[in-house]
């Protein structure tokens, strides 16, 4: 990143001593805003490719790709020969790669792409707590593109005004994004379906709708038109229309029990809880489960509108990873041990997402896990980062099989 400073320093030095003091009225934040542009364009030109597109570049050794394809290697070998599929030699590299795309032929070559029974239903995994900062949205983007390239057909419905979910596909929100891209037009009642929102992401088999500041306005419009339709009836109805498409949908919510937060709660099969080790978080998931309880409730009484889960499960999130015995690191486990206790195995996964500088680097470069390949920090972290995701990953999976058992017996079979 530091590069990127400097370079900004040079092309675009302000001139900071032109007044003693300041007074910052319109004029001066439609500056503000103007050199905040300059910047995301900056930015935008020195991260993602000369043409301003995210691709996706990753490469599967032929051991990674015998795994998602679900054959042996030799078999992909032969059908290699067949010139069925083939293996790139990645750039500057001598060990041949597989592409996803390849892979996609080779899954669609010997059949084994993961698809439902006929009837099988698509999960909606809501990733929610009505905190900012515990995790939802790097969980919600890894845990979609990681299903993604286990050939799942993924949607990820980013619900946060805020949009850090679009922004890690390379997006920047105001500037790429109209409100019109959003699911704002639908909350209005000028859309009937959310097809015109999904889009092709840089990874195939992973659909996104994007959001920008604009969806906020979303939230005020469902609430006006309370008397006309049930707040909470918007998403899970346009859910319906566009689940067939789809394994697997995942929401990224605001950090908040708004509108849009109840209409995921609604429209989920199951909720993902991220909850950092630390007090503050520990004790406000305790609140979400109390507010969502009440809301839930609320909304059945009201409306006869009956609501279940096939599972919720909350995730140890950004959990200090230290090598001493410390302070915080005790504390920490004393309150994941006190949470497994609490919530056991029924409401818990295994898995801890670690706080790693592998994720945040990645993030702060608009990417992901599977976007940096290790290059961005130390392979080590790179790698132990990569092992708490895949294996958080690897356990929703299994959760979500349960209830696919056709899908269960083919994938096992594979
Ligand atoms: N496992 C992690 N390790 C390090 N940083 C993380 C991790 N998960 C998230 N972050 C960072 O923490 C911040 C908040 O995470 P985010 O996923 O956006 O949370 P939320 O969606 O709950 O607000 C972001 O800057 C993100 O890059
Ligand atoms: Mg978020």
């Amino acid at each position: 990143m530091h590069f990127l400073l400097v370079n900004y320093k040079k092309n675009n030095s302000h001139n900071y001593k032109e007044k003693e003091t300041m007074n910052v009225s319109i004029k001066e934040l439609a500056d503000l805003v103007q050199r905040s542009d300059k910047i995301i364009k900056h930015i935008k030109t020195h991260i993602f490719s000369p043409d301003g597109q995210k691709r996706f570049d990753k490469t599967f050794k032929i051991g990674e790709a015998s795994a998602l394809i679900g054959r042996h290697p030799t078999t992909i070998r032969e059908a290699e020969k067949q010139g069925a599929i083939s293996a790139d030699r990645n750039e500057g590299s001598r060990i041949r790669g597989f592409s996803l795309e390849e892979i996609n032929k080779a899954r669609r070559h010997f059949n084994t792409q993961p698809r439902l029974g006929a009837d099988e239903e698509a999960a909606v995994l809501s990733v929610h707590n009505f905190k900012g900062g515990v995790g939802k949205t790097s969980i919600a983007v890894h845990l979609a593109q990681w299903l993604a390239i286990q050939g799942f057909r993924v949607l990820l419905i980013d619900l946060d005004s805020q949009a850090s979910a679009t922004t890690l596909f390379g997006y920047t929100p105001d500037m790429d994004i109209d409100g019109d891209d959003t699911l704002l037009p639908f909350f209005e009642g000028t859309q009937r379906t959310m097809h015109y929102a999904i889009r092709d992401t840089q990874i195939e088999n992973l659909s996104l709708i994007p959001a920008n500041l604009q969806l906020y306005n979303a939230e005020y419009m469902v609430a006006a038109n309370h008397e006309q339709r049930p707040i909470y009836s918007y998403l899970p109805e346009g859910i319906e229309g566009i689940k067939k498409d789809f394994e697997v949908i995942i929401i990224d919510p605001p950090p908040a029990l708004g509108m849009l937060s109840i209409n995921a709660l609604v429209a989920a099969t199951s909720l993902l809880v991220p909850m950092p080790p630390r007090m503050l978080d520990f004790t406000s998931s305790l609140q979400f489960f109390n507010m969502l309880h009440e809301t839930l409730e609320e909304i059945q009484e009201h409306f006869g509108q009956e609501i279940s889960y096939d599972f919720v499960k909350l995730v140890t999130s950004k959990k200090k990873q230290r090598t001493k015995n410390e302070k915080y690191a005790r504390a920490e486990d004393d309150i994941l041990e006190l949470a497994r206790n609490v919530f056991g195995k029924e409401y818990m996964l295994d898995s801890i997402i670690y706080e790693s500088t592998a994720i945040d680097n990645a993030a702060s470069e608009f990417k992901t896990l599977f976007e940096i390949q290790g290059q961005t920090t130390g392979y080590k972290s790179y790698r132990s980062a990569m092992a708490s995701i895949d294996s958080m990953c690897e356990e929703v999976l299994h959760e979500l099989l349960a209830y696919w058992p056709s899908l269960k017996t083919k994938m096992k079979s594979a």
